[in-house]
């Protein structure tokens, strides 16, 4: 495997006024290089402060195995498809009202009213069925290349936490339009989640917010699906990427494993 490029250290940023001489310019810099140096110098001045610079560089340049291909971007693209439902989420939340007698009208109203409304609830709404998609094709990859094994066994475990704070994601977010079909599919599933041993009946009280379906199930479900959920999965993400970069990614099971030609040696 060819060695990758590696940026030398991050050099402390030079004073104001102080930069290197260009071809022009009041300091004798051209713009390009101004605004080259002027990155440079932000990204030193954070980098001195925060050490987060290592962090950046160690994702961004780390050894990946031989034979490294298009699986191994199921990853990102569930990691896209969450910002892009955060994104948009955001901005739908700006018109909904988590009320029993206003949730439906909040969201006729975005949809028929609002400029580009109905399009951002259409992508917030087809989104989260791409992010499941991405995210069971994810686990599929990472399960069929034996990725799950030491000594990733931890990332696995997290990557099943995040699977099920997703399909809870979908499961409180489609109560939320409040219409006949989602009020009634979301009794039926608050009833199913009733009938589990034990821990049943206690998830089932919770979810709905005592014994009847109301308006405090509502707000309820509102602030699991906008924050509870998103602020676990974002803390998930970021020890599962921590992870993916103190260990690597496993190499492809057709490539043995082999030692010395930068591909990392595996216990299988
Ligand atoms: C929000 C959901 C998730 C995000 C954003 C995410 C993101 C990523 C990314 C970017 C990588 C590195 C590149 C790659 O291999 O694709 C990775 C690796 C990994 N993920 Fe996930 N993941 C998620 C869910 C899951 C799930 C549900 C599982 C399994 C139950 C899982 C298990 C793993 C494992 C074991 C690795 C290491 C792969 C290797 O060593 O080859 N992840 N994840």
């Amino acid at each position: 495997m060819p060695k990758l490029p590696r940026p030398g250290p991050l050099s402390r940023p030079a004073p104001p006024g102080e930069r290197t001489n260009g071809a022009n310019g009041a300091n004798g810099a051209t713009p390009v290089e101004i605004a080259k140096e002027t990155g440079a110098d932000v990204v030193g001045w954070v980098d001195e402060r925060t050490g987060g610079g290592s962090f950046l560089t160690g994702l961004l340049f780390r050894k990946v195995p031989k034979g490294t291909n298009w699986f191994y971007t199921l990853g990102s693209a569930t990691l896209f498809a969450f910002t892009f439902q955060a994104l948009t989420g955001v901005f739908l939340a700006m018109y909904y009202t988590p009320s029993p007698t206003q949730a439906y009208g909040s969201i006729t109203h975005l949809t028929n009213d609002v400029w580009l409304g109905e399009f951002v609830r259409g992508m917030h709404k087809w989104g989260a069925s791409v992010m499941i998609i991405c995210i069971f094709l994810h686990m599929g990859r990472t399960f069929f290349f034996g990725a799950y094994k030491y000594p990733r066994e931890l990332n696995w475990v997290i990557g099943v936490v995040l699977l099920i704070l997703t399909m809870t994601m979908s499961f409180t977010g489609y109560l939320l339009p409040f219409d006949q079909r989602s009020y009634w599919a979301t009794i039926v599933g608050v009833n199913i989640n009733g009938t589990g041993p034990i821990a049943g009946p206690f998830l089932s009280d919770f979810l709905r917010g005592g014994a009847e379906f109301g308006s405090t199930t509502l707000s309820r479900f509102y602030a699991i699906h906008m924050l509870l959920i998103p602020g676990a999965i974002i803390g998930l993400i970021g020890a599962h990427l921590y992870l993916v970069t103190r260990l690597g990614t496993t190499a492809p099971p057709w490539l043995k494993a082999e030692s010395g030609d930068g591909i990392r040696e595996e216990r299988v």
